[in-house]
This record gives structure tokens, sequence and C-alpha cells, in this order.
């Protein structure tokens, strides 16, 4: 089955998929969930270090490239993440306690969320946020499938931006979000201070954020991840300029363009760029954007934090760190953050 097309989707297609759960979707106002955005797009472009919003790489195709890249031997990320899930989400269920409604901030496949839910004391309700439709009715249906008596209410966002939470029965006691895969990360420590701040909003007095961090560590090992043997790093990193190509009719040529991963110390991160090959120019929505040989677009940051920085940078943003888990190699962690009190 296709992707249907963004925020089109009506209601109705979801109940017909999950009538039990009674399931329906909330779509951002502003329509966030549709397409690539013509002026934020363009305004990167014409920064002088050429960007664009990640958030443009998870089209049908990108999506599907993130999912090899989640299975390859490089890329401990994933595996690490579902190797702790997998033998602590009982104790991460107790951190949530009782009553309490998981928010999921990006919601592309239900594997996470479910073995939390699972363990989780009585959920009150499950509220995946994406900015794919497709991806929620995925997510929908298998958490209808799998725990047919929770509510489940997917909400179609960009959770980059202010959106509208459902309302939920009374019966939460509190409201707990869920962030994991270490997309953190990829927020600049501005941008990390701002998320928590929405977090502790959407989920008030006693809320809690489940988040997945990457840690800190050997640098060859961390550029290893992003720059996988068998190019499907690269293949999703220059997916964006297709994205860009069908969406706002643009006329990127991706075979003048090279990606590169490296680690950059003083940021502590990851930096993924596409590298154009020749000095051309690009047509986007009407502009001409130039680019000289060797010059980059930059389209990702993947931060790497000890415990202690990201401790420090959680008290930043008025939160505490209550519980971490690491994998026995501690290459990743899950933590458990609180509004600190006073
Ligand atoms: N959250 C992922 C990470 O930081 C996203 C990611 C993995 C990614 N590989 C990528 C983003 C390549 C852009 C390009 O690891």
């Amino acid at each position: 089955m296709g992707a249907p097309p963004n925020g089109l989707i009506t209601q109705q297609v979801i109940e017909a998929m999950n009538p039990k759960a009674g399931v329906s979707v909330s779509t951002a106002a502003d329509g966030s969930g549709a397409g690539a955005n013509l002026q934020e797009s363009v305004a990167g472009l014409r920064r002088p270090q050429k960007s664009l919003p990640c958030k443009y790489f998870y089209d049908e195709r990108g999506s599907r490239l993130f999912e090899e890249i989640c299975g390859l031997e490089e890329y401990y990320l994933t595996r690490a993440e579902m190797g702790i899930l997998d033998a602590r989400a009982g104790e991460m269920a107790e951190a949530l306690g009782a009553d309490c409604a998981l928010i999921e901030y990006g919601s592309s496949s239900a594997r996470k969320a479910l073995p939390l839910l699972e363990r989780m004391e009585r959920p009150a309700a499950f509220v995946p946020v994406d900015i794919s439709m497709h991806h929620l009715e995925r997510v929908a249906q298998e958490i209808g499938e799998r725990l047919p008596g929770l509510a489940v209410h997917p909400v179609c966002a960009d959770f980059s931006l202010p959106f509208a939470l459902p309302h939920l029965n009374g019966r939460a006691a509190r409201r707990a979000g869920f962030f994991p895969g270490s997309t953190i990360g990829n927020l600049t420590r501005k941008e990390a201070l701002q998320f928590f701040r929405r977090v502790a909003q959407a989920c008030g007095a006693g809320g809690g954020l489940l988040v997945g961090v990457d840690l800190m560590k050997d640098v060859r090992r961390l550029e290893a991840a992003y720059n996988d043997r068998r190019g499907a790093t690269a293949a999703f990193n220059l997916n964006i300029l297709s994205v860009l190509n069908r969406e706002l009719g643009a006329d990127f040529r991706p075979g003048l363009f090279r990606h590169r991963a490296r680690f950059n110390p003083a940021e502590s991160r990851i930096e993924m760029h596409l590298v154009s090959t020749a000095a051309h120019a690009v047509r986007v929505g009407g502009v001409e954007v130039r680019f000289e040989a060797g010059e980059t677009i930059h389209t990702e940051n993947c931060h790497k934090y000890t415990l202690g920085d990201f401790a420090a940078l959680a008290a930043q943003g008025g939160l505490e760190v209550r519980k971490v888990w690491t994998d026995p190699a501690r290459l990743f962690s899950l933590q458990y953050l609180e509004a600190a009190e006073g």
C-alpha cells in the first residue's frame, strides 16, 4: 500500500482499519505533516552555510532507507536501544507509574512503545505523534491488535512545532513523553531545551520523559555508524534532494553531490553534509541557488552526550534525570526525567 497523501486521510479510514479501538486521528491545524515547505527550504539554502530541514528525509523511500540503516551492522544505536528496552522495560514501566498516558514523539513504528505499554500498569492512553499519516496508521493498527483495550489517540503533526494534544479521558493520573531513537541528538542544545519545555507543558505537573540518548564513544565507531559500507546512509542523505525535486519542483542532480558524515569535536556531534562535487546552479521554486565545487549543504546533526553532559542539559531545561539504563557496553542509554522540584 502506498502512503496516503499527508493530511488527507480521514478519520473514518483509521476507524475502518481499527474499529474496536475507536481510534481517531487529530491533525495539527496548520496542516504540518504536509509536504516540504518552500520558504523554509529556500531560506536554508540561502544561508552562508547552506542547510535543509532534516524532517524532509522521511518520505516513503527515506523511511525505508532509515529502516535499513537501523538494521546495519555499523549502526549500533537501534540494536542497543532495543536490547535495553527488552531487558529493562519492566523497570521503565515502574518509573512511569500506574494510569500513565504515554505520548510518543515521532512514532514511526510500534516496536519501541509496545514493550513498555505491555508492562505498564493500567496505561491510560497511548498518543503516537508523527509527521507521517502512513506511519500513524500502522502504529495505531499494531498497538490496537496487541493491546485491544488501550485508548489510542494518534496525532499527525510536526512535533518540532507546537501542537494540540487530544482530549484524554480523565483516567490518566499523569502523562509522560516517550522520545526514543536518539532523536534528541538531532536537535541542537537550544532546540533540545525548547523541546523539554514543550514536553513539560504537555505533560503538566508530575509529568515525565523517557528519552533515548546516544552516548559519546570512540570517534571511529561513531563515524562508522554514519558511513556504512553498503551506502544506505549515503542514499538516505541524498534522498532529501529527490524529495525537494518532487515536492517543490526543484532540479537538484543528486549525482553531483556526495554524502559526508564527520565528527565535530567542538560540538560533540556527527555532522551530515551533502558535498557539491562541481560548481553548478540549482533552481528551487523559481529561486536560483549556486554551489561552488566542495561547498556543502548541512543536512543533520547527531549530538553525542556523556551522562554528565546530558544531565546538565536536562537540568538547564528544568528536568532532573531520575533513572538511567544502558547496555553492557555503554553505547546507548534510556533515561527517565521528571520536572525538578521547586
Ligand atoms: N536519530 C538518528 C541518529 O541520530 C537519525 C539518523 C541516523 C540519520 N542516520 C542518519 C539522520 C543519517 C540523517 C542521516 O542516529
